[in-house]
């Protein structure tokens, strides 16, 4: 184990207690200016590690941090998360960073991970608001062998993953609202958005993100999203671990991943329409041009919503919002 993890490792024992740089100098056998060059450097990645003349050093009690080391230490996955993990204190978007990773030839499974998002970016063309070290922002590489017209499976299996490790991890109840917003009580409380590189045939690579509001309190949401948006704290009062929940939902991912790519979807899409409880309502949907009413008879393979207007006229719609 190298200095920096001993020097870790020995806060974690001390969390929420003093321990004197002296003291950290002697047990690593390092001099104090190397212990404050180490501290400088876990801050950097994320650790809150707060210091007083005479106390020495303490790690913040229950400090919750998502860096690339926290994320491993644990991590039940094969693939995802298992290859390059990349964290930022602050960035754009993890979308974008992820993007110029793929680009660059990034594996399948590469992470990028984020404390803050300047311009978290949503579905349409919308932002995403992101709140400093409250929230999971985060996207995944994917290289799938699969037909560009079936990439929009990878936001549903995605919808999926996400509303099942809140059920496991947390209890609440959430829905999934076509195509990919996850709600609890009517409120949004995350979102996800897939973005694709492909050829004519053939899918280069794909960027799954997903934003999570996990510990944000609901007066930090801006006012015009405060009515629409929610926390897991918001719901359950409780503070949550940002790392544990990405590790479930890291392996809920995997799974539902495999299982589409093996030709398991119809069972991927008895779940989603499980927990979305779409099927058989009367929906408005509005797109960028037009606003169709009806009924919903199914969301198809490819991610469509099939819907039946009062004159009996079926449209097939790809994108847009649905409202109840
Ligand atoms: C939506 O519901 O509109 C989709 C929101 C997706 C937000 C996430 S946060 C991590 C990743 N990086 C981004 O810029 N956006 C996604």
């Amino acid at each position: 184990m190298n200095t920096r993890d001993r020097l870790l490792l020995l806060l974690k024992n001390n969390e929420g207690s003093w321990i004197s740089g002296e003291a950290i100098g002697k047990k690593l056998d390092i001099s104090r200016n190397a212990v404050s060059k180490h501290v400088k450097n876990l801050r950097l990645h994320g650790y809150d590690i707060v210091s007083a003349p005479h106390k020495g050093y303490r790690l913040s009690a229950g400090s919750d941090v998502v860096s690339p080391d926290e994320i491993r230490d644990g991590l039940l996955t094969d693939v995802m998360g298992k290859k390059e993990i990349v964290w930022f204190k602050e960035t754009g978007s993890t979308n974008i960073e992820a993007k110029r990773l793929a680009d660059g030839g990034a594996e399948e499974g590469t992470l990028v991970i984020a404390d803050n998002q300047l311009s978290g970016r949503g579905r349409l063309g919308r932002t995403w608001f992101s709140s400093q070290g409250q929230g999971i922002f985060l996207s995944i590489v994917l290289r799938p062998r699969l037909a560009p017209m079936k990439a929009a499976r990878i936001t549903l299996m995605t919808a999926v993953a996400v509303a099942e490790t809140l059920i496991s991890q947390t209890g609440i109840l959430p829905t999934i609202k076509w195509p990919n917003d996850i709600l609890v009580n009517q409120k949004k409380v995350a979102g996800i958005l897939t973005e694709l590189s492909a050829d004519m045939d053939v899918v280069n690579h794909v960027i799954v993100g997903m934003g999570l509001n996990v510990n944000t309190d609901v007066i930090d949401f801006p006012r015009e999203i405060r009515p629409l948006a929610t926390s897991i704290h918001a719901e359950t009062g409780k503070i949550w671990s940002r790392r544990k929940l990405i590790q479930a939902f890291l392996k809920n991912f995997e799974q539902y991943y495999r299982t589409m790519l093996e030709g398991d979807f119809e069972g991927v899409m008895k779940q989603w329409k499980a927990l979305s409880g779409i099927i058989g309502k009367e929906v408005a949907v509005s797109m960028v041009n037009r606003k169709v009413m009806g009924m919903v008879l199914d969301v198809d393979g490819e991610g469509f919503l099939i819907l039946k207007d009062r004159d009996g006229t079926l449209h097939r719609i790809l994108s847009g919002d649905v409202h109840l």
